[in-house]
């Protein structure tokens, strides 16, 4: 049985190979894509997911969605440092053909969980404003999605834009805090788990041999993005694969291990604003655990995404 899914992004590096692996998994369903800010700004986000599927020849739709976050102004300045001017590693070669939707993302992804009650898992590896806008818009949205994965926040970890705040988390702290306390059925995937998925750079060299314009689009990506990495965390193995651990997740739980948590978000003008920490919560009726990775098993989903996106073995390309 495939799973439906939307991706909900900020494309970015992370993003892109998220969206392929998504693409090329025939146990995910991508129904649509929604965007937001936070890496670039949305409309170069949604110009890069269009960019990205005519790249996979896939023709799921890309909706716009919030630009700011959810109770405030831009304060994070976009991270242009490690996926490049444009967001796609200074790649980009053109505009799409492909137009976006008119639609708004939170009103897709409300008009997609109604026609499939608690069948449509949302997967949001961006700043979560355009479920908090949902939300706003349909209250008893947590009841209508079968599950949310986010990729966001950092509990028994460092931050990585704060000494303790992750970035998607840190963007919109107020969003982030309204859909972790809404009461969704909801994966956690943080800097707990997505900092042992590293993506080494003997393998984005093998991927590279390939020569087609997918290869060379998505390696050339992956070798600012690795850059980039060793620019700000000197010696360390090679990139994080943050967004897609969180379709990983979709595809196969089993990648982590997890536990129920209530988690809280620091929000307002706190110098640990977009932390993200475990608290003691209501238990019951009124309980909003979610459930938090904090074991990955690396090996496994690194070949497996291998596969998936490069079509080749960890092991086989030494
Ligand atoms: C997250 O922040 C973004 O830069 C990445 O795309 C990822 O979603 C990692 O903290
Ligand atoms: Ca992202």
């Amino acid at each position: 049985m495939t799973t439906r899914i939307i991706l909900d992004v900020d494309t970015g590096i992370d993003d892109s190979l998220a969206i392929a692996y998504a693409a090329s998994s025939p146990e995910l369903e991508l129904v649509g894509i929604t965007t937001t800010y936070g890496n670039i700004s949305q409309e170069e986000a949604t110009r890069n997911s269009l960019i990205l599927l005519e790249l996979l020849h896939h023709d799921a739709p890309v909706y716009p969605g919030a630009a700011k976050p959810y109770a405030r102004e831009l304060f994070k300045p976009y991270a242009r440092h490690i996926h490049g001017e444009d967001g796609i590693g200074n790649q980009l070669a053109g505009e799409p053909i492909r137009k976006a939707e008119e639609k708004h993302a939170a009103d897709f992804i409300i008009e997609q969980a109604k026609l499939h009650p608690q069948q449509l898992t949302v997967i949001a590896v961006g700043p979560l404003t355009n479920l908090a806008l949902a939300l706003d818009r349909c209250p008893e949205l947590p009841q209508l999605l079968g599950h949310l994965i986010i990729m966001g926040g950092a509990v028994t970890v460092p931050g990585n834009v704060t000494p303790t705040a992750e970035a998607n988390i840190y963007s919109d702290p107020e969003g982030a805090a309204r859909v972790i306390e809404a009461g969704f059925h909801m994966t956690m995937v943080g800097l707990d788990v997505t900092m042992q998925t590293l993506l080494p750079q003997r393998l984005v060299e093998k991927w590279r041999a390939q020569g087609t314009a997918l290869s060379a689009f998505l390696t050339g990506m992956m070798e600012f993005y690795i850059d980039a990495y060793q620019k700000f965390k000197p010696g360390i193995a090679g990139c994080a694969l943050h967004d897609p651990l969180a379709v990983g997740v979709a595809i196969d739980p089993s990648f982590v291990r997890t536990r129920s948590m209530h988690i809280q978000v620091e929000t307002g003008a706190s110098v640990a604003v977009g932390r993200t920490s475990e608290i003691e919560g209501p238990t019951g009726a009124t309980s909003q655990q979610i459930e938090v990775a904090l074991e990955v098993d690396a090996d496994r989903f690194l070949e497996h995404f291998l596969q998936r996106v490069m079509h080749i073995h960890s092991t086989t390309a030494n």
